[in-house]
């Protein structure tokens, strides 16, 4: 595995030229790091499914740095564009109908593909300088825990990527919201870093979520992911029972815990679920690390980030 690369121009014309020749880079983005390759390139895309260990039934996001470049790739209709324009670069992946250009592994055969245009501005400077778009999962091991950090991707991708791109901790913390658009209206495929309200403010009411469970709409949202190595369980109404000779994480919402934990991590003093939305991840890592067998974890509110922090806490706590 490759040290990871402090952002330079240098360090990015490299990793430019790394995704160009059909290399796989590691690169930040302001939700979580990313395993990226050419979308265009079927062999190149091909390896980031062999180093995340990741089923070839899960399709790519592709990034790119404007919407005319999201063009050549999908038809954009009207209601697409307003939210492209309104959002974008920014959290917000959109699927929508693919062009012939893209392909099939990368959107795992469907006749859709998500697009993405990133705000950080290493990933956009990656993408443009690559001259290609580029598709990107979250640089995790499949069904692990996304990077938040350069160090905790390369960790997990142990024989991987040509290089690691590091500018320190990702600015929100839980992957970008994907949104499917389904005869004309726009439904929900997995909560993230833009919040449904802000959404609906240009779409009006989304469709409901589309459920996971055994058949999918969107093949990346089986329950299980997202998931720390020790087991996790949502604390609910009923007080927890501390049982001998477990080693108890806590993952509080605002306070310390009452329970006599061995380790705990607050997600956010003052209650903020944007500060707790970027904390998530590397908190949960980090009790990882201390050795938790179990993590127990408050519930957030369930609005704003809160969504897409329980839709983390519940597929990791899935069974
Ligand atoms: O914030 C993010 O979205 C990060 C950064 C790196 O951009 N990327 C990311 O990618 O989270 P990934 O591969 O871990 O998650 C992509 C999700 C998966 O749940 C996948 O199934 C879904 O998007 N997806 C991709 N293409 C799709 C399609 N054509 N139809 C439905 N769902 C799709
Ligand atoms: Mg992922």
């Amino acid at each position: 595995m490759p040290r990871p690369t402090k952002v330079s121009a240098a360090a990015v014309r490299k990793a430019a030229a790394f995704i160009r020749g059909g290399g796989t880079v590691v690169f930040p983005t302001e939700t979580v790091y990313g395993l990226g390759a050419d979308a265009l390139n079927a062999k190149a895309a091909a390896r980031i499914f062999e180093i995340k260990k990741r089923p070839h039934f899960d399709p790519l996001i592709v990034h790119v740095s404007s919407i005319r470049q999201a063009r050549t790739l999908a038809h954009i209709g009207p209601e697409a564009e307003a939210l492209m324009k309104r959002f974008w670069p920014g959290p917000l992946t959109l699927v929508l109908p693919k062009k012939k250009i893209v392909p099939e592994i990368v959107t795992a055969g469907l006749d859709t593909v998500a697009l993405r245009m990133p705000a950080d501005p290493t990933a956009l400077a990656l993408i443009k300088a690559a001259g290609t778009p580029v598709a990107a999962p979250s640089a995790n091991r499949f069904g692990s825990l996304s990077p938040t950090t350069a160090a905790h991707a390369g960790a997990q991708l142990k024989n991987g990527p040509d290089l690691i791109l590091d500018s320190g901790r990702t600015r929100i913390g839980v992957e970008s919201t994907v949104l499917a658009l389904r005869d004309g209206k726009f439904f929900i495929l997995r909560h993230g870093g833009l919040p449904r309200e802000e959404i609906e403010r240009v779409t009006g009411r989304l469709g409901a979520a589309l459920k996971g469970g055994r058949r999918p709409a969107s093949p990346g949202q089986l329950l299980k992911h997202y998931s720390p190595r020790a087991a996790l369980r949502i604390i609910g109404k009923t007080p927890v029972r501390l049982r001998k000779g477990i080693k108890y994480g806590y993952l509080a919402f605002t306070s310390r815990p009452a329970a006599a934990v061995g380790c705990f991590r607050i997600l956010s003093r003052s209650g903020n679920l944007a500060e707790a939305a970027a904390n998530l991840f590397s908190h949960l890592n980090e009790l990882d690390k201390a050795g938790a067998d179990v993590i127990l974890a408050e519930p957030v509110p369930a609005r704003g980030l809160g969504l897409a922090i329980m839709d983390r806490l519940r597929r990791a706590a899935a069974r």
